[in-house]
């Protein structure tokens, strides 16, 4: 096991101190972030003392550290996976030989692109969420928000560590510009289109982490798999936190939903204007957002039909997630079947990974679907939450700009337009969630809206004071 150096300014378990010449570049890019961080991070709760845990070692057992910090002084660092010995090359057109310690000069410009694409959705995602502690529903709440925002930022730190050590001066410019690009900046926005989208209410919080950090999630497993094995590291041990990350988003919405029940058997009924009335979500808004934001996220897989994907697999530089679970680590000999706008298309099968993960990645969001539904069965109501199609609202691929329905059946461009309003958050829709969003900062408190969770964090009280506030 790798330990941790808290002695240095910037912890690490890579012998930063060993390499004077990266030690000064990251010292040097560390200013840049905190000012971003004070800049664009969390608003007003900088001075906070908030109750977080801080990555210390990468030991499964025992790698995070639990206490109270002020944010801005929270100890961003450094850490990868223990490397596995002799690590081969699990997939592609050279499976079986040594991963790669360096960069091969041939992948380079791929490699950073894939590492640059990863990283810029970090800061974004903190940038999305920085007003939202001014509406938290508890001090619960707040202190997992601060969690994810820390947590994100030290998964910036993460890639442009790879940028820094392995790509030169290019690498440094991107490190740079992954700080000057902002969410939903209209002269430099960030790469990806989810990205950009504000995240101004705890309901939509909640749908992100749940659909967007699990494609983070899905992300990162495929990067965890390349050949290139300072990646595969880093990615193996960002999962480790992303965990925590679709937590709060699964019990978010499982809270939302608990209390929303508990309002439909109070007054007896499933009307959702009178659930409204009664100060909670209606299933039929929450289901408006789960289609929102997991439509925008299934974008963030890419096109149906990839060369880009496919020379990605076959040069070894991004897998499937959990590649072991498969047999066939090459695909030169399979094919995939598609469903088109133009009818059923047989595809090699490595120009449809992006779909195989998109596949994944929907099975995975099922469970907490499943979850929500038995809650609503077992309250008795009739009401299901369901998953829109693939096809739905997408700007990228096969199906993109087609009026398709959440069920995924192509219909007219008028009924379409017509019914877009009943299928996500309108501006009623979202006006509505907006007049729910009240703070409650009072210890052990909840917002009326949401029902307290469980348990409490590292098995302290729901009660405890997880954020003091100044
Ligand atoms: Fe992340
Ligand atoms: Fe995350």
């Amino acid at each position: 096991m790798s330990s941790i150096n808290y002695s240095e300014k910037i912890p690490n378990n890579v012998n930063l101190v060993n390499d004077r010449t990266l030690q000064r570049a990251l010292e040097h890019w560390q200013p840049h972030f905190l000012q971003w961080w004070q800049h664009l991070g969390p608003r007003d709760f900088q001075s906070a003392d908030v109750y977080l845990r801080t990555a210390i070692s990468v030991d499964a057992q025992g790698w995070a550290h639990y206490g109270t910090v002020k944010m801005p002084d929270y100890r961003w660092g450094i850490f990868l996976a223990d490397p596995v010995a002799e690590r081969k090359i699990g997939f592609g057109d050279q499976m079986g030989q040594p991963a790669w310690q360096q960069v091969p000069g041939e992948y380079r410009s791929t490699l950073r692109r894939l590492i640059v694409t990863q990283g810029d959705t970090e800061p974004a995602s903190v940038e999305q969420q920085r007003l939202l502690g001014h509406t938290c529903p508890s001090l619960y709440d707040l202190r997992n928000l601060f969690q994810v925002n820390v947590e994100e930022g030290r998964h910036l730190w993460a890639m442009v560590y790879l940028l820094h050590a392995y790509f030169g001066r290019d690498g440094r410019e991107e490190a740079e510009e992954l700080l000057a690009r902002h969410s939903g900046d209209a002269d430099k926005p960030r790469i990806l289109t989810t990205f950009n989208e504000p995240v101004s209410d705890w309901l939509s919080f909640y749908c992100f982490t749940y659909f967007t950090d699990r494609d983070g999630k899905y992300q990162l497993k495929s990067l965890a798999e390349s050949a290139f094995d300072p990646l595969s590291r880093t990615c193996r041990f960002m999962l480790t936190e992303e965990a925590h990350h679709m937590f709060v988003g699964e019990t978010g919405l499982a809270r939302v939903v608990k209390r929303t029940l508990e309002v439909m058997k109070e007054i007896g009924a499933e009307d959702p204007a009178r659930v409204r009335a009664a100060g909670a979500v209606d299933l039929t808004t929450l289901q408006k957002y789960i289609n929102f934001w997991c439509s925008s996220s299934l974008d963030l897989f890419g096109s149906e039909i990839s060369s880009n994907s496919a020379a990605n697999f076959a040069n070894g530089l991004k897998g499937r997630p959990d590649e072991t679970q498969y047999q066939d680590h090459v695909l030169r000999e399979s094919s995939f079947s598609l469903e088109t706008p133009e009818g059923p298309q047989t595809v090699p099968m490595l120009n449809a990974l992006n779909e195989v993960m998109r596949e994944s990645y929907l099975k995975d969001c099922e469970i907490g679907l499943k979850r929500w539904n038995r809650q609503i069965e077992r309250a008795g109501f009739a009401f299901r939450l369901t998953l829109p199609s693939t096809r739905f609202r997408r700007t990228i691929g096969a199906w993109a700009g087609l009026p398709v329905d959440p069920k995924g059946n192509l219909v007219s461009k008028e009924l379409y337009e017509k019914n877009l309003p009943g299928w996500i958050p309108s501006e009623s829709d979202r006006a509505f969630v907006h007049s729910l969003m009240k703070k409650v900062v009072e210890p052990g408190k909840m917002a009326a809206w949401i029902a307290p969770p469980d348990r409490g964090i590292n098995n302290l009280p729901v009660e405890y004071e997880y954020v003091k506030l100044h």
